[in-house]
């Protein structure tokens, strides 16, 4: 049993645009003032998260001059270093300016997908300085309304020669950066570019430097497209590909809703945490969620904390699932171990498989066990089996 109280052993992150969105939305105006971000510094390390996120817009405003510039990532850095707060992960913004309507890396004008290189370039720089070690590329504009716009191939194309440009820079930089593409199906765009965690992987092999790029999977986004993100995540991990992961809730498809984590599928946010937990992932925790625009700041700070407590209240059921005798029990019924075994073992040959006698019939009689146990996955996420 813990207090679920937070602490930077934990390595959970927020981005400043997370905490500091101010509730701007198609339909309507900001309901919050804009958030200096020494502050959301302050109040995060204040939570017990570890570590900020950032896009460069978010800390230096776009088109601002060298010496504001200067100033503001000075502030910052003052804030990490009074705080303890570390920068773990760093990204670009280009959605926002108006310059990023047809895409960055695949806009079909070649002067802004120059220009969008010029502006990753300029922050993976700022990204190494502050010690980040991964670098996320979400395309929310890579994408088309009509297929009529663009070669999706020539798109492709122009996306894997930035990421190998840019992979190229920063080995000849010696930075200790890498990249994660994060997924997302639409929105903004009516249908965008690596859509799912599946295509960015399949994508990630067609690259000049596939070690150096893996994914970062964002809950909401696989949910959004009605895929599991559990399953997704699994075979990010099981490809070693999992180098950063964004946090949220969604409910089912429909547009991006970013909640809290915790709130939308719950038991999609249980399992997750269980495989991360179980299976090892030692990187971010990293919450990319927008507090609902209904809250005032103090609502926003405790949808943050909420994130965190919840992140550990699922860690701490999902301990106590497996540490179950009963679950034990029945993942053995349900023969869940036995999957980990190859199905020929070494020095096997397909002649003694061929040679064997098997019951057809027999095994399609034979039920799994799943509900059983599924139901007391349940019972731990409602809490009604308390660990003994
Ligand atoms: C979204 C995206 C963004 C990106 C972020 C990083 O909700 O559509 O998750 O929040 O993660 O902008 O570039
Ligand atoms: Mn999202
Ligand atoms: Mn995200």
């Amino acid at each position: 049993m813990t207090d679920y109280t937070p602490r930077p052993e934990h390595k959970f992150s927020f981005g400043l645009w997370t905490v500091g969105w101010p509730g701007n939305d198609p339909f309507g105006i900001a309901t919050r003032p804009a958030m200096d971000a020494v502050h959301a510094v302050e109040k995060l390390a204040e939570l017990g998260a570890w570590g900020v996120t950032f896009h460069d817009d978010d800390l230096v405003p776009f088109g601002a001059d060298d010496r504001e510039r200067d100033q503001r990532i000075q502030a910052f850095r003052k804030a990490l270093d009074t705080t303890g707060l570390v920068a773990p992960m760093v990204t670009t913004n280009l959605f926002t300016h108006p310059v990023f309507k047809d895409g960055a890396f695949t806009a079909n004008d070649r002067d802004v997908r120059r220009f969008a290189l010029r502006k990753v370039l300029r922050n993976i720089d700022l990204a190494a300085e502050l010690g980040a070690t991964t670098y996320v590329l979400w395309g929310g504009r890579e994408g088309a309304e009509s297929p009529a716009a663009k070669d999706v191939r020539d798109a492709l194309q122009r996306y894997a020669e930035a990421l190998d440009l840019l992979c190229a820079y920063v080995d000849e930089k010696g930075y200790a950066i890498r990249f994660a593409l994060e997924p997302k199906p639409n929105e903004p765009r009516g249908d965008i570019l690596l859509p799912t965690i599946g295509h960015a992987l399949a994508f990630i092999n067609q690259l000049a430097h596939p070690e150096m790029v893996g994914v970062n999977p964002e809950v909401g986004h696989e949910q959004m497209a009605g895929l599991s993100m559990v399953h997704g995540v699994a075979q990010a991990l099981w490809q070693g590909k999992l180098f950063h992961i964004d946090l949220n809730g969604q409910n089912g498809p429909r547009f991006d809703q970013d909640l809290r984590f915790g709130n939308g599928d719950v038991k999609t946010a249980f399992f997750l945490v269980d495989l991360l937990e179980h299976a090892g992932y030692d990187g971010p925790r990293h919450f990319d969620f927008k507090p609902a625009r209904t809250e005032d700041e103090d609502g926003v700070w405790a949808s943050a904390a909420a994130c965190m407590r919840n992140y550990l209240i699922f860690a701490e059921r999902a301990r106590a699932f497996r540490a179950d005798p009963e679950v034990a029990e029945a993942m053995s019924a349900a023969r869940v171990g036995q999957l980990a075994v190859p199905t020929l073992l070494p020095g096997e040959t397909l002649d003694d498989l061929r040679a064997e006698e098997f019951d057809a019939a027999a095994a399609g009689t034979r039920g799994m066990g799943y509900e059983r146990l599924d139901q007391l996955a349940l019972e731990h996420l409602f809490g009604v089996r308390r660990p003994r």
